[in-house]
């Protein structure tokens, strides 16, 4: 694993979106996999301001997002396909018909997930698959004790998850029990994976999923088992992290 540890939170945003930027350069019609949640938003702004300054061109680009909740009408406040559209979609020149996200409302969330597992087998792989982590290890909503090798599924979310996804929704009850989520094999098949954690309630997942065992209970753990992960961590998600032979806790470090 590579593990780059930035100062703040421009350094983290440029970094994540140079290698969004480098990938297109090189391949206009790449697919790019992509997260929601807080730490991907200083991203996605980079990458708008980047795009509406000419230095990057989303048009021949495919997206899969990682996951969607199930029940909620799509523009639904809460809903990821929202998410996207308000943080990236609307700020770039993807053509709408290049970004996917799973059909959360469709009524039928597991006939939608074996149809998002199907278009991704037909317009993928993913090129560069960036990721968030729940304080729980999820990637995605793999929530601890998914397969290694699942594919897009029906997720139930664990109370962990409900908790901290419930900042979203104003309160606990109000946070769908369900996600159709990407697999751990969909993430692992990725030709490259960017994983990306910011503060301290990270540092305990981040630690676990680069020094750890690889384990059913850190689903992020399986990432050792790909040959191209990059981690974009600021000091507080890295704090956790040693180097082989010193103690833990020394923090802002490098190691892996
Ligand atoms: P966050 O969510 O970016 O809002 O912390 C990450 C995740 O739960 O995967």
């Amino acid at each position: 694993m590579e593990i780059v540890v930035v100062a703040d939170e421009g350094e983290f945003a440029a970094v994540a979106a140079d290698q969004v930027c480098t990938l297109l350069r090189h391949k206009p019609a790449a697919v790019l996999g992509l997260p929601t949640g807080n730490t991907p938003v200083g991203l996605y702004a980079e990458l708008v301001k980047r795009n509406r300054a000419g230095e990057v061109d989303f048009r021949r680009c495919t997206t899969f997002n990682l996951d969607e909740y199930v029940g909620l009408p799509a523009d639904h406040a809460g809903s990821y396909r929202t998410f996207m559209w308000k943080n990236l979609f609307s700020g770039i020149n993807l053509p709408a018909t290049a970004a996917h996200l799973p059909a959360g409302d469709s009524g039928d969330p597991v006939r939608a997930a074996r149809e998002y597992e199907a278009l991704l087998a037909k317009l993928g792989p993913i090129d560069l698959m960036v990721l968030g982590i729940g304080t729980n290890g999820h990637i995605g909503f793999n929530e601890p004790y998914t397969a290694a090798d699942s594919r897009a599924h029906v997720s139930q979310l664990t109370p962990s998850t409900i908790r901290s996804n419930s900042v979203y929704f104003g309160r606990e009850e109000l946070v769908p029990r369900q996600a159709i989520t990407l697999g751990l094999g969909n993430i692992l098949e990725s030709r490259r994976i960017m994983l990306l954690a910011k503060g301290e309630s990270k540092a305990k997942a981040i630690a676990a999923t680069v020094m750890g065992e690889i384990a059913p209970t850190v689903p992020a753990s399986y990432l050792q088992r790909h040959p191209a992960v990059m981690l974009i961590l600021d000091g507080a998600a890295a704090a956790l992290l040693h180097k082989p032979g010193e103690k833990p806790g020394r923090g802002g470090e490098a190691a892996g």
